[in-house]
């Protein structure tokens, strides 16, 4: 498939000394892009989730030193921006990624040099998708009934998509997937997101409240969970969107697999372990209201982790552009993440 034939468009582009965004925020009633041509629009757009999930972050992290270094005249004044971008959203490990990405080519090659490892970066997001789509596809029976939380597609990434992207190859395989896609409270990215991309690309899918995740598995309507992840420590443990774990306990009370597809840029062999991820917390009015519409009362107090982490033991593979990794992960992911860079493996 060309881009040009792709149904959902690239998340995030360079276009005319700017960053061109998809905005996730307006979805699913409008197809509408923002331009973001300063450092504070981009960590505005970040903050607020007009581009969201982590491959996309990575990619806006490369640009957005891009960004910077096209408006800021001096070197010091760009690493400043940097470190602000990279701190817009602390879970996903791609966004200091790319980031990190954006600042080295900078270093040595200016503006052009990071303005030409990010569009490297964009490209490459959509090739390795189609590659953990090729590998995951080995997961996924035939006419299989998958269950997924938020949004993993083609929207949270540059393009194809993560765990979505398994489903979607598997669909484009002829193997007819029915999708289950968790609503996602608080902010919907199953509802909005996930249905619409699967809308949109011919995928047979259902939108169910996140509590009838476990009732399905219990009367025997879910074969597989496949999640994305923010961050993947070095023993395999995966932050990923909150009711993730939930959703990973239940798969095992029930003995469904539960898998989680990521590129390597995800899993972060600096993080030891899962109580080492910081838990982004958003504002608490993201559950008091829903599409600003307030649904409990005046001055409740809330709570809101966007993200929680489900240990290692409760994965039964990552699939990565390297591959299906098994536990023990903190063995097989080294392998992965070696492998990505060196970028050999051809999909099976
Ligand atoms: O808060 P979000 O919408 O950025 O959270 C996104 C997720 O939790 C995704 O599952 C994760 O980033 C993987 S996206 C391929």
């Amino acid at each position: 498939v060309t881009a040009a034939a792709d149904p959902i468009p690239p998340t995030i582009e360079w276009r005319d000394g700017a960053i061109r965004l998809l905005d996730q925020r307006a979805l699913p009633t409008k197809l509408a892009f923002i331009r973001c041509a300063d450092v504070d629009s981009l960590v505005d757009a970040i903050e607020t989730l007009a581009v969201r999930g982590a491959p996309a972050l990575g990619a806006a992290g490369a640009f957005g030193v891009a960004l910077a270094s096209a408006m800021l005249p001096r070197k010091r004044e760009v690493r400043t921006a940097a470190a602000r971008i990279a701190k817009a959203r602390p879970t996903a490990a791609n966004l200091a990624w790319g980031v990190a990405r954006g600042l080295e080519a900078f270093e040595r090659g200016g503006h052009a040099g990071a303005l030409a490892a990010a569009t490297e970066i964009a490209a490459d997001d959509v090739r390795r998708n189609r590659r953990i789509g090729a590998h995951g596809l080995t997961l996924v029976p035939d006419s299989a009934s998958i269950l997924t939380h938020c949004n993993t597609g083609a929207l949270a990434c540059v393009g194809y998509g993560t765990a979505l992207g398994v489903v979607r190859a598997a669909f484009e395989a002829g193997r007819r997937p029915h999708l289950w896609a968790d609503e996602t409270r608080p902010l919907l990215q199953g509802a909005r997101l996930t249905m619409w991309e699967c809308g949109r690309i011919g995928i047979d899918a259902t939108l169910v409240a996140d509590g009838a995740a476990a009732a399905l598995m219990a009367a025997g309507r879910v074969d597989l969970v496949i999640v994305g992840a923010d961050r993947i420590a070095a023993n395999g443990d995966v932050a990923n969107k909150i009711g993730t774990y939930g959703l990973a306990v239940a798969a095992r009370h029930h003995d469904v697999p539960f898998y989680v597809a990521a590129p390597a840029s995800t899993i972060d062999l600096a993080t030891p372990d899962g109580d080492a991820v910081v838990v982004e917390e958003r504002a608490g009015d993201e559950l008091t209201t829903i599409a600003s519409r307030r649904v409990a009362p005046r001055g409740a107090s809330a709570f809101n982790p966007a993200f929680d982490v489900t240990p290692a033991r409760l994965v039964t593979a990552i699939v990565t552009e390297s591959g299906v990794a098994r536990s023990p992960f903190r063995r097989s992911l080294p392998a992965h993440v070696r492998r990505a860079a060196e970028d050999v493996t051809p999909p099976p």
